[in-house]
């Protein structure tokens, strides 16, 4: 075969483009572990960050994995906030199960605060522990945003009320408007907030404009993001969802009435 005959051409080609998908396909393979492994580590970084067990400059691999050594994670049935007996934290996925019908839900869209449409009949509930007490409850959470679904974590006081801490860990809202739901300040401004009132009805909302300190209820209202009314609506409605009958409702009325025995 001539080297610059058409069909020399084609055949050298066709040689680059296998070599080149394999090569592509091969390394896809071979990272596909490790891109797993990152991104499992990821999710636990955020939900130290997000309830203040650790800071940015401390989260190192190696300090994840030791404070998550103290935290127990649950999989919870989310109708009756009993623990799934057959689930292990370990392998349990959320998004994967909120897909599935044997394992999802369809929300009423009346209920739905959060837009999320669908969901998992299950979810998974982290405890932080000292000396068997729970000191902290750790529930993710994800609602619709602007442009995007909001994941993240809320972190509840041992009352169940009082919030820890918030962070998002994924979403596409735009940088500086709704994208401030990363802002270091405005997370801060959660921290000793209240999920509910007094008769356990979810109270906390995003607020439009500043919270006033003489504001009775301040205790149950964060800021808004100036610009990002959408963005600040989507998290009341996420808050909204997750705490209330239809999220993890139950499971906190069985915990705060200690049904469920701190394990
Ligand atoms: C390019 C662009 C990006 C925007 N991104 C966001 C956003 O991420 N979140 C949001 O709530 N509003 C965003 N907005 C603004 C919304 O369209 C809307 O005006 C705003 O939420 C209203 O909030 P305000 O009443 O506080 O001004 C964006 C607007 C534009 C033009």
């Amino acid at each position: 075969m001539q080297k610059d005959s058409v069909i020399g051409t084609l055949v050298t080609a066709l040689v680059v483009c296998v070599v080149c998908s394999l090569l592509v396909s091969g390394s896809a393979v071979s990272l596909k572990e490790k891109q797993q492994a990152n991104k499992k580590l990821d999710i636990k970084k955020n939900l130290l960050l997000a309830s203040g067990l650790i800071t940015e400059q401390e989260a190192t691999a190696e300090n994840i994995e030791r404070a998550f050594a103290d935290i127990d994670a649950q999989v919870i049935e989310l109708a009756t906030g009993e623990p799934a007996p057959d689930l292990s934290a370990n392998t349990f996925d959320q998004r994967k199960a909120a897909k599935n019908p044997e394992q999802n839900k369809q929300i009423d869209p009346k209920a739905d605060s959060a837009r999320i449409k669908q969901r998992s009949k299950y979810s998974i509930v982290y405890q932080v522990k000292d000396n068997g007490q729970t000191q902290m409850y750790i529930f993710p959470v994800h609602g619709k945003g602007l442009w995007s679904t909001l994941y993240g974590f809320i972190a509840l006081a041992s009352d169940l009320q009082t919030v820890e801490g918030i962070g998002f860990y994924e979403h596409k809202e735009t940088a500086g408007l709704g994208g401030e739901v990363d802002n270091p300040d405005w997370k801060a401004s959660w921290k000793g907030k209240k999920i509910y009132d007094d008769q356990f009805e979810v109270e906390l909302q995003v607020i439009k404009g500043k919270v006033s300190p003489q504001d009775k209820n301040a205790d149950v209202k964060i800021d808004g993001l100036s610009g990002a009314t959408i963005t600040s609506n989507g998290v009341t409605g996420l808050v909204r969802y997750w705490f209330g009958p239809d999220g993890f409702g139950p499971y906190i009325e069985k915990a705060r009435t200690a049904e469920v025995p701190a394990q």
